[in-house]
C-alpha cells in the first residue's frame, strides 16, 4: 500500500519534471530564436526584408495596439504619420519582421526609401520605390510610439488583453510577452527617449526630413544633446546607383564609397547597434540598387517644348548635373551653391574621423572626409523628388529657377498630390495646408537661399527647361 503509494508520489513528479522540463525547453528555445520573415520577390525584398534591425524593434503585436491604446497620440491611426499599408500585409511598407521568440518589427531601406505620389486627392496612391517618402514623419513617430509605450496606460495587464482580443495566444506566448518582451519594450523604449533627448533642443524634421548627422553623432557618442547643431536632410533617391558609382556621395559628398555610403545609410536603421547588422543581406542592396529604375513622369508630356529646353539645359546645369559634366559627381564649395550651411558644416572632421573609425568584422567605414559642401547630383527622376535641395526647402522646380528672395518663405510638405505645372508636390492652398505640414525657411536648417542657376533665364527659356527636365529617366535622356 505504501509502496504504490510511493510509486504513483514518484511516477507523478517525474512527470511534473519532465513536463516542466519541456515547457523549460520550449521557453529557452523562444528566447534564442533569430528567425526573419524572408521574401524571394525583389520588390517585396526591399520593401518589407530585414536587415537585422529588429533587435530595437517593438513586438508587431505592440506595435498594431499602439494607436488603439493611445488613440489621441496616433490620430489618423500610423497611415497620418505617412506609413503605408498594403493589402494583406501586417505591418507597413519600411517594416521588416523577425521572430526572437516573439515577433518583432524593425526598420530597413525602404522605410526612408520608398515613396508615393498621387495625381488627385481622389486617385490611388502609387508606390515608387527608391523615391523619397514625403509623407513620413518618421520624427514624430518615434516621438508618439515613446509617449504611448511611457504612458499610464501601457499596463501588462491593458495590453495583453488588447493583443488577446486580436491574437489567439498560447500558455508559453502568454509567459514570453508578460515576463520578456512587455518589459524589454520599457526598458528598450526608456533608453530609446534618453536617446532622443536632443529633439528637443532643434526645430523639428518635419515630414520627409531626417536629421542624419545628428543620429550618427549620437551613434558616434559624440553627443549631440550638449549643442543645437542642426543637420536635418531631405531624403535622397536612391535609384541608379551604378551612375553614380564613381560620385562622391551623401548631400555632401562626404564620401567616394557606395558601399561606405550603404553602410552609414543601414546604420541609421540600426538605431545604434550596428553589429546586429545583416552583413550578407546588405550586399544584396548594394547589388540591387544599382540597377534601380528611374521612375518615368507619369504625365503627358511637351516633347517639342522639351527639345528646346535641350541647349539651355546643355549651357546652364549640364556641367553639373549630367553624367559627362565636368563637375558632376563631386562638392561645390557652400560659399559657391549659396544653399543653407548648417548640414554640411556639421559634417565636422571630428564627425568624419569618428566614422571612419567604425567597423564590424565584415565591413568598415574608412573614407569620410569634411567638404564644406554639397554635392552636385544627376537629376535623374528629379521629377520624383521634390521639395528641392539637401533641405527639401523649394517646394518645386519652377520655383528652383525663380531668385530666392521671391521663393515662397512658407509652405506645406506631406501633401503627396502631384503638380504637373510646377513640377514638384501641391505645398499650398486648403487641401496642402490641411494635410501637410508647414515649412517656415526662417527656421534654422531650413533656409531656402542659393542655388541662383538659371532664375535670370527668360520666361519661355524656364518653361522649356522645366519640360526637358521631366524627361530625365536615368536612360536617353533625349526628348
Ligand atoms: C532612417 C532613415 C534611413 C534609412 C533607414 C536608410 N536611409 Fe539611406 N539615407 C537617409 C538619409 C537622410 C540620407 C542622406 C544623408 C545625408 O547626406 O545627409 C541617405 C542617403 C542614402 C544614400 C545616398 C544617396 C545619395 O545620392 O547621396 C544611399 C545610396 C542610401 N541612403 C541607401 C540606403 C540603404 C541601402 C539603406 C538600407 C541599408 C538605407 N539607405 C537606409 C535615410 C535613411
Ligand atoms: C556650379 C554647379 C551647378 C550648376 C551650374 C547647377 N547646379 Fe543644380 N545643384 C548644384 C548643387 C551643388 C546642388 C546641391 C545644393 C544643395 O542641396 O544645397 C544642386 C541641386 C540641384 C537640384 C536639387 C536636387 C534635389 O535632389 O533636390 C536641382 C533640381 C538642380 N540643382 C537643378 C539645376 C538646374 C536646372 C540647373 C541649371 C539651370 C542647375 N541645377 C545648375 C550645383 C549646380
Amino acid at each position: 500500500m505504501a509502496g504504490s503509494k510511493i510509486r504513483v508520489l514518484v511516477s507523478g513528479a517525474l512527470l511534473v519534471a519532465a513536463a516542466l522540463g519541456a515547457a523549460g525547453y520550449a521557453y529557452y528555445e523562444r528566447l534564442h530564436r533569430s528567425i526573419p520573415v524572408v521574401y524571394a520577390d525583389p520588390v517585396e525584398r526591399f520593401k518589407y526584408g530585414s536587415i537585422g534591425t529588429e533587435g530595437f524593434g517593438l513586438p508587431t503585436y505592440v506595435f498594431e495596439i499602439l494607436p488603439e491604446l493611445c488613440p489621441e497620440k496616433f490620430p489618423g491611426g500610423y497611415e497620418a504619420l505617412g506609413w503605408n499599408f498594403e493589402p494583406g500585409q501586417t505591418v507597413p511598407i519600411g517594416l521588416s519582421r523577425r521572430d526572437m521568440g516573439v515577433e518583432r518589427i524593425g526598420f530597413n531601406c525602404a522605410t526612408c526609401h520608398v515613396g508615393t505620389y498621387r495625381e488627385s486627392p481622389a486617385s490611388p496612391r502609387h508606390v515608387v520605390l527608391g523615391m523619397p517618402p514625403q509623407n513620413l514623419d518618421f520624427q514624430k513617430f518615434l516621438r508618439r510610439m515613446g509617449e504611448c509605450v511611457l504612458d499610464p496606460r501601457f499596463t501588462t495587464e491593458a495590453v495583453m488583453a488588447k493583443i488577446e482580443a486580436r491574437h489567439p495566444l498560447s500558455a508559453i506566448d502568454k509567459a514570453v510577452f508578460r515576463k520578456i518582451a512587455l518589459p524589454e519594450v520599457l526598458g528598450l523604449t526608456k533608453y530609446q527617449v534618453e536617446k532622443h533627448e536632443f529633439f528637443s533642443r532643434r526645430p523639428d524634421f518635419g515630414p520627409g526630413r531626417f536629421d542624419a548627422l545628428n543620429f550618427i553623432r549620437l551613434d558616434l557618442d559624440l553627443n549631440p544633446g550638449k549643442d543645437d547643431k542642426v543637420g536635418v536632410v531631405d531624403y535622397p533617391s536612391v535609384w541608379n546607383q551604378k551612375a553614380r558609382e564613381h560620385h562622391y556621395a551623401q548631400w555632401d559628398a562626404s564620401t567616394p564609397s557606395v558601399k561606405e555610403r550603404n553602410r552609414l545609410a543601414a546604420m541609421l536603421a540600426a538605431g545604434g547597434d550596428y553589429h546586429a547588422l545583416d552583413a550578407d543581406e546588405l550586399l544584396w542592396y548594394d547589388e540591387w540598387l544599382l540597377t534601380l529604375p528611374v521612375p518615368a513622369y507619369p504625365f503627358p508630356v511637351d516633347r517639342a517644348l522639351a527639345r528646346k529646353g535641350e541647349p539651355v539645359y546643355q549651357q546652364r546645369c549640364a556641367d553639373c548635373h549630367s553624367a559627362t559634366g565636368r563637375r558632376v559627381g563631386v562638392a561645390t564649395p557652400v560659399e559657391e551653391v549659396g544653399t543653407d550651411r548648417n548640414r554640411t558644416d556639421n559634417l565636422t572632421i571630428e564627425v568624419g574621423a569618428a566614422l571612419n573609425k567604425v567597423h564590424t568584422d565584415r565591413w568598415a567605414i574608412t573614407q569620410f572626409r569634411k567638404t564644406g559642401g554639397y554635392a552636385t547630383v544627376l537629376l535623374d527622376g528629379i521629377w520624383a523628388r521634390g521639395p528641392y535641395l539637401h533641405n527639401g526647402s523649394v517646394p518645386n522646380l519652377r520655383e528652383l529657377l525663380t531668385p530666392p528672395e521671391k521663393r515662397s518663405k512658407v509652405f506645406y510638405r506631406a501633401y503627396d498630390v502631384y503638380d504637373p505645372v510646377n513640377v514638384g508636390f501641391v505645398s499650398s492652398g486648403p487641401e496642402a495646408e490641411a494635410a501637410g505640414w508647414k515649412f517656415d525657411t526662417a527656421v534654422k536648417g531650413n533656409g531656402n537661399e542659393g542655388h541662383v542657376y538659371g532664375t535670370d533665364l527668360s520666361d519661355a527659356d524656364k518653361l522649356a527647361l522645366i519640360e526637358f527636365l521631366k524627361l530625365q529617366d536615368g536612360s536617353a535622356v533625349k526628348p
